[in-house]
């Protein structure tokens, strides 16, 4: 069924975002609250100041498509995601592989109860006539020849569809979102792809780097005070996880021994709560909780895991075994 869109509601970057540093008036467009396909809202979210810029101009400039790269877990789905959860704007996520094909995304004819066929909109056409967004995530994974059949519509042309004849002209405020693994990242990914020119040429750019150390801290933290967590624990392991993680992501790129990949944000939040976890029956045999739970949190080859538990040891101040 077609979302009905409602008014158009204004959304203060302060409250809306928890933007401190924003003008106390900026404000962003987006839509009265109750629509569905909006994607819930994650209040442990922490917005930086420089991807919401980014964003902003994206979306106030007028511009259609939008994609966005980054190594593994540093915030791409999620940053989009929060964007519409926040301004209360339909979002329709597709996740792309090798085996998708442009009739999912735009759209087939289908059996219906009778017998016939009719048409029936894939996500992007569904967009494209409600004026809401989609996100294609993975978007190098798709194959280069379906993706180029999104050209026309990337750009807001009009499109007709050849199986029923109807014209369909993009709504102004239809947006596509593409969220990658860079082809070239160190952190390289199997199975991606280089999309053809013609259609990277239709997206505007956006890189997302890992949180800046104070902000990912300060989201740890919200995650593990939120478990009921002891503050000045939470803040402690906080600190810790982040600051070994940002060691091992230089390491990573200073093609450091053994570390063959980087420690993401999704792996820290899960390290921290593993540790409080692990923490107390940890100690009660005089081993530390952070180094046991690390390897609980993620899968790492033996040369990482000797390299990241030398870090933890730097930065905690005590080995595996508690001496400092
Ligand atoms: N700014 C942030 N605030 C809160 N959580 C975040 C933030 N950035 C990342 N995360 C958390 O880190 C995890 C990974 O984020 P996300 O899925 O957006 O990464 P991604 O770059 O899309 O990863 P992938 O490349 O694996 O698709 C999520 O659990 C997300 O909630
Ligand atoms: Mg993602």
């Amino acid at each position: 069924m077609e979302t009905k869109l409602t008014a158009q509601q204004r959304y203060n970057v302060r409250s809306t975002f928890g933007l401190m540093e924003a003008p106390e008036t900026a404000e962003i467009p987006g839509l009265a609250p109750g629509l569905t396909g909006v994607p819930p809202c994650d209040n442990t979210y922490v917005f930086d100041a420089e991807r919401m810029r980014q964003l902003t101009m994206f979306w106030v400039g007028g511009f259609k498509a939008l994609l966005i790269e980054g190594d593994p877990a540093a915030g791409k789905t999620s940053l989009i995601e929060q964007w519409h959860a926040r301004l209360n704007v339909p979002l329709y996520k597709v996740p792309c592989s090798p085996t998708t094909e442009s009739f999912r995304l735009i759209g087939q004819l289908l059996p219906t109860e009778d017998g016939k066929l009719a048409w029936k909109d894939g996500p992007v056409l569904k967009a494209c006539r409600e004026g809401t967004s989609v996100l294609l995530d993975e978007y190098n994974t798709l194959d280069p020849g379906e993706a180029t059949a999104l050209n026309m519509l990337l750009e807001g042309y009009s499109w007709t569809i050849p199986e029923t004849g109807e014209t369909i002209l993009p709504a102004k405020t239809t947006r596509f979102f593409a969220t990658q693994n860079a082809v070239d990242s160190k952190a390289a990914v199997a199975g991606r792809n280089i999309q053809d020119v013609a259609n990277d040429d239709r997206f505007s750019y956006m890189e997302v780097d890992y949180l800046k150390p104070e902000l990912e801290e300060a989201l740890v933290l919200r995650h593990l005070l939120a478990g009921k967590v002891d503050k000045a624990v939470a803040e402690q392991i906080s600190r810790i996880c982040v600051k070994v993680a940002n060691n091992v992501r230089v390491a990573f790129r200073q093609d450091a021994p053994g570390v063959d990949k980087p420690l993401s944000t999704r792996v820290v939040l899960r390290w921290a709560k593993y540790t409080v976890m692990y923490q107390s029956v940890m100690k009660a045999q005089n081993r530390s909780g952070l180094h046991y739970a690390i390897r609980q949190a993620v899968r790492m080859s033996a040369a990482m895991a000797g390299a990241v538990n030398e870090q933890i040891t730097a930065v905690a101040g005590y080995d595996e075994d508690m001496n400092s």
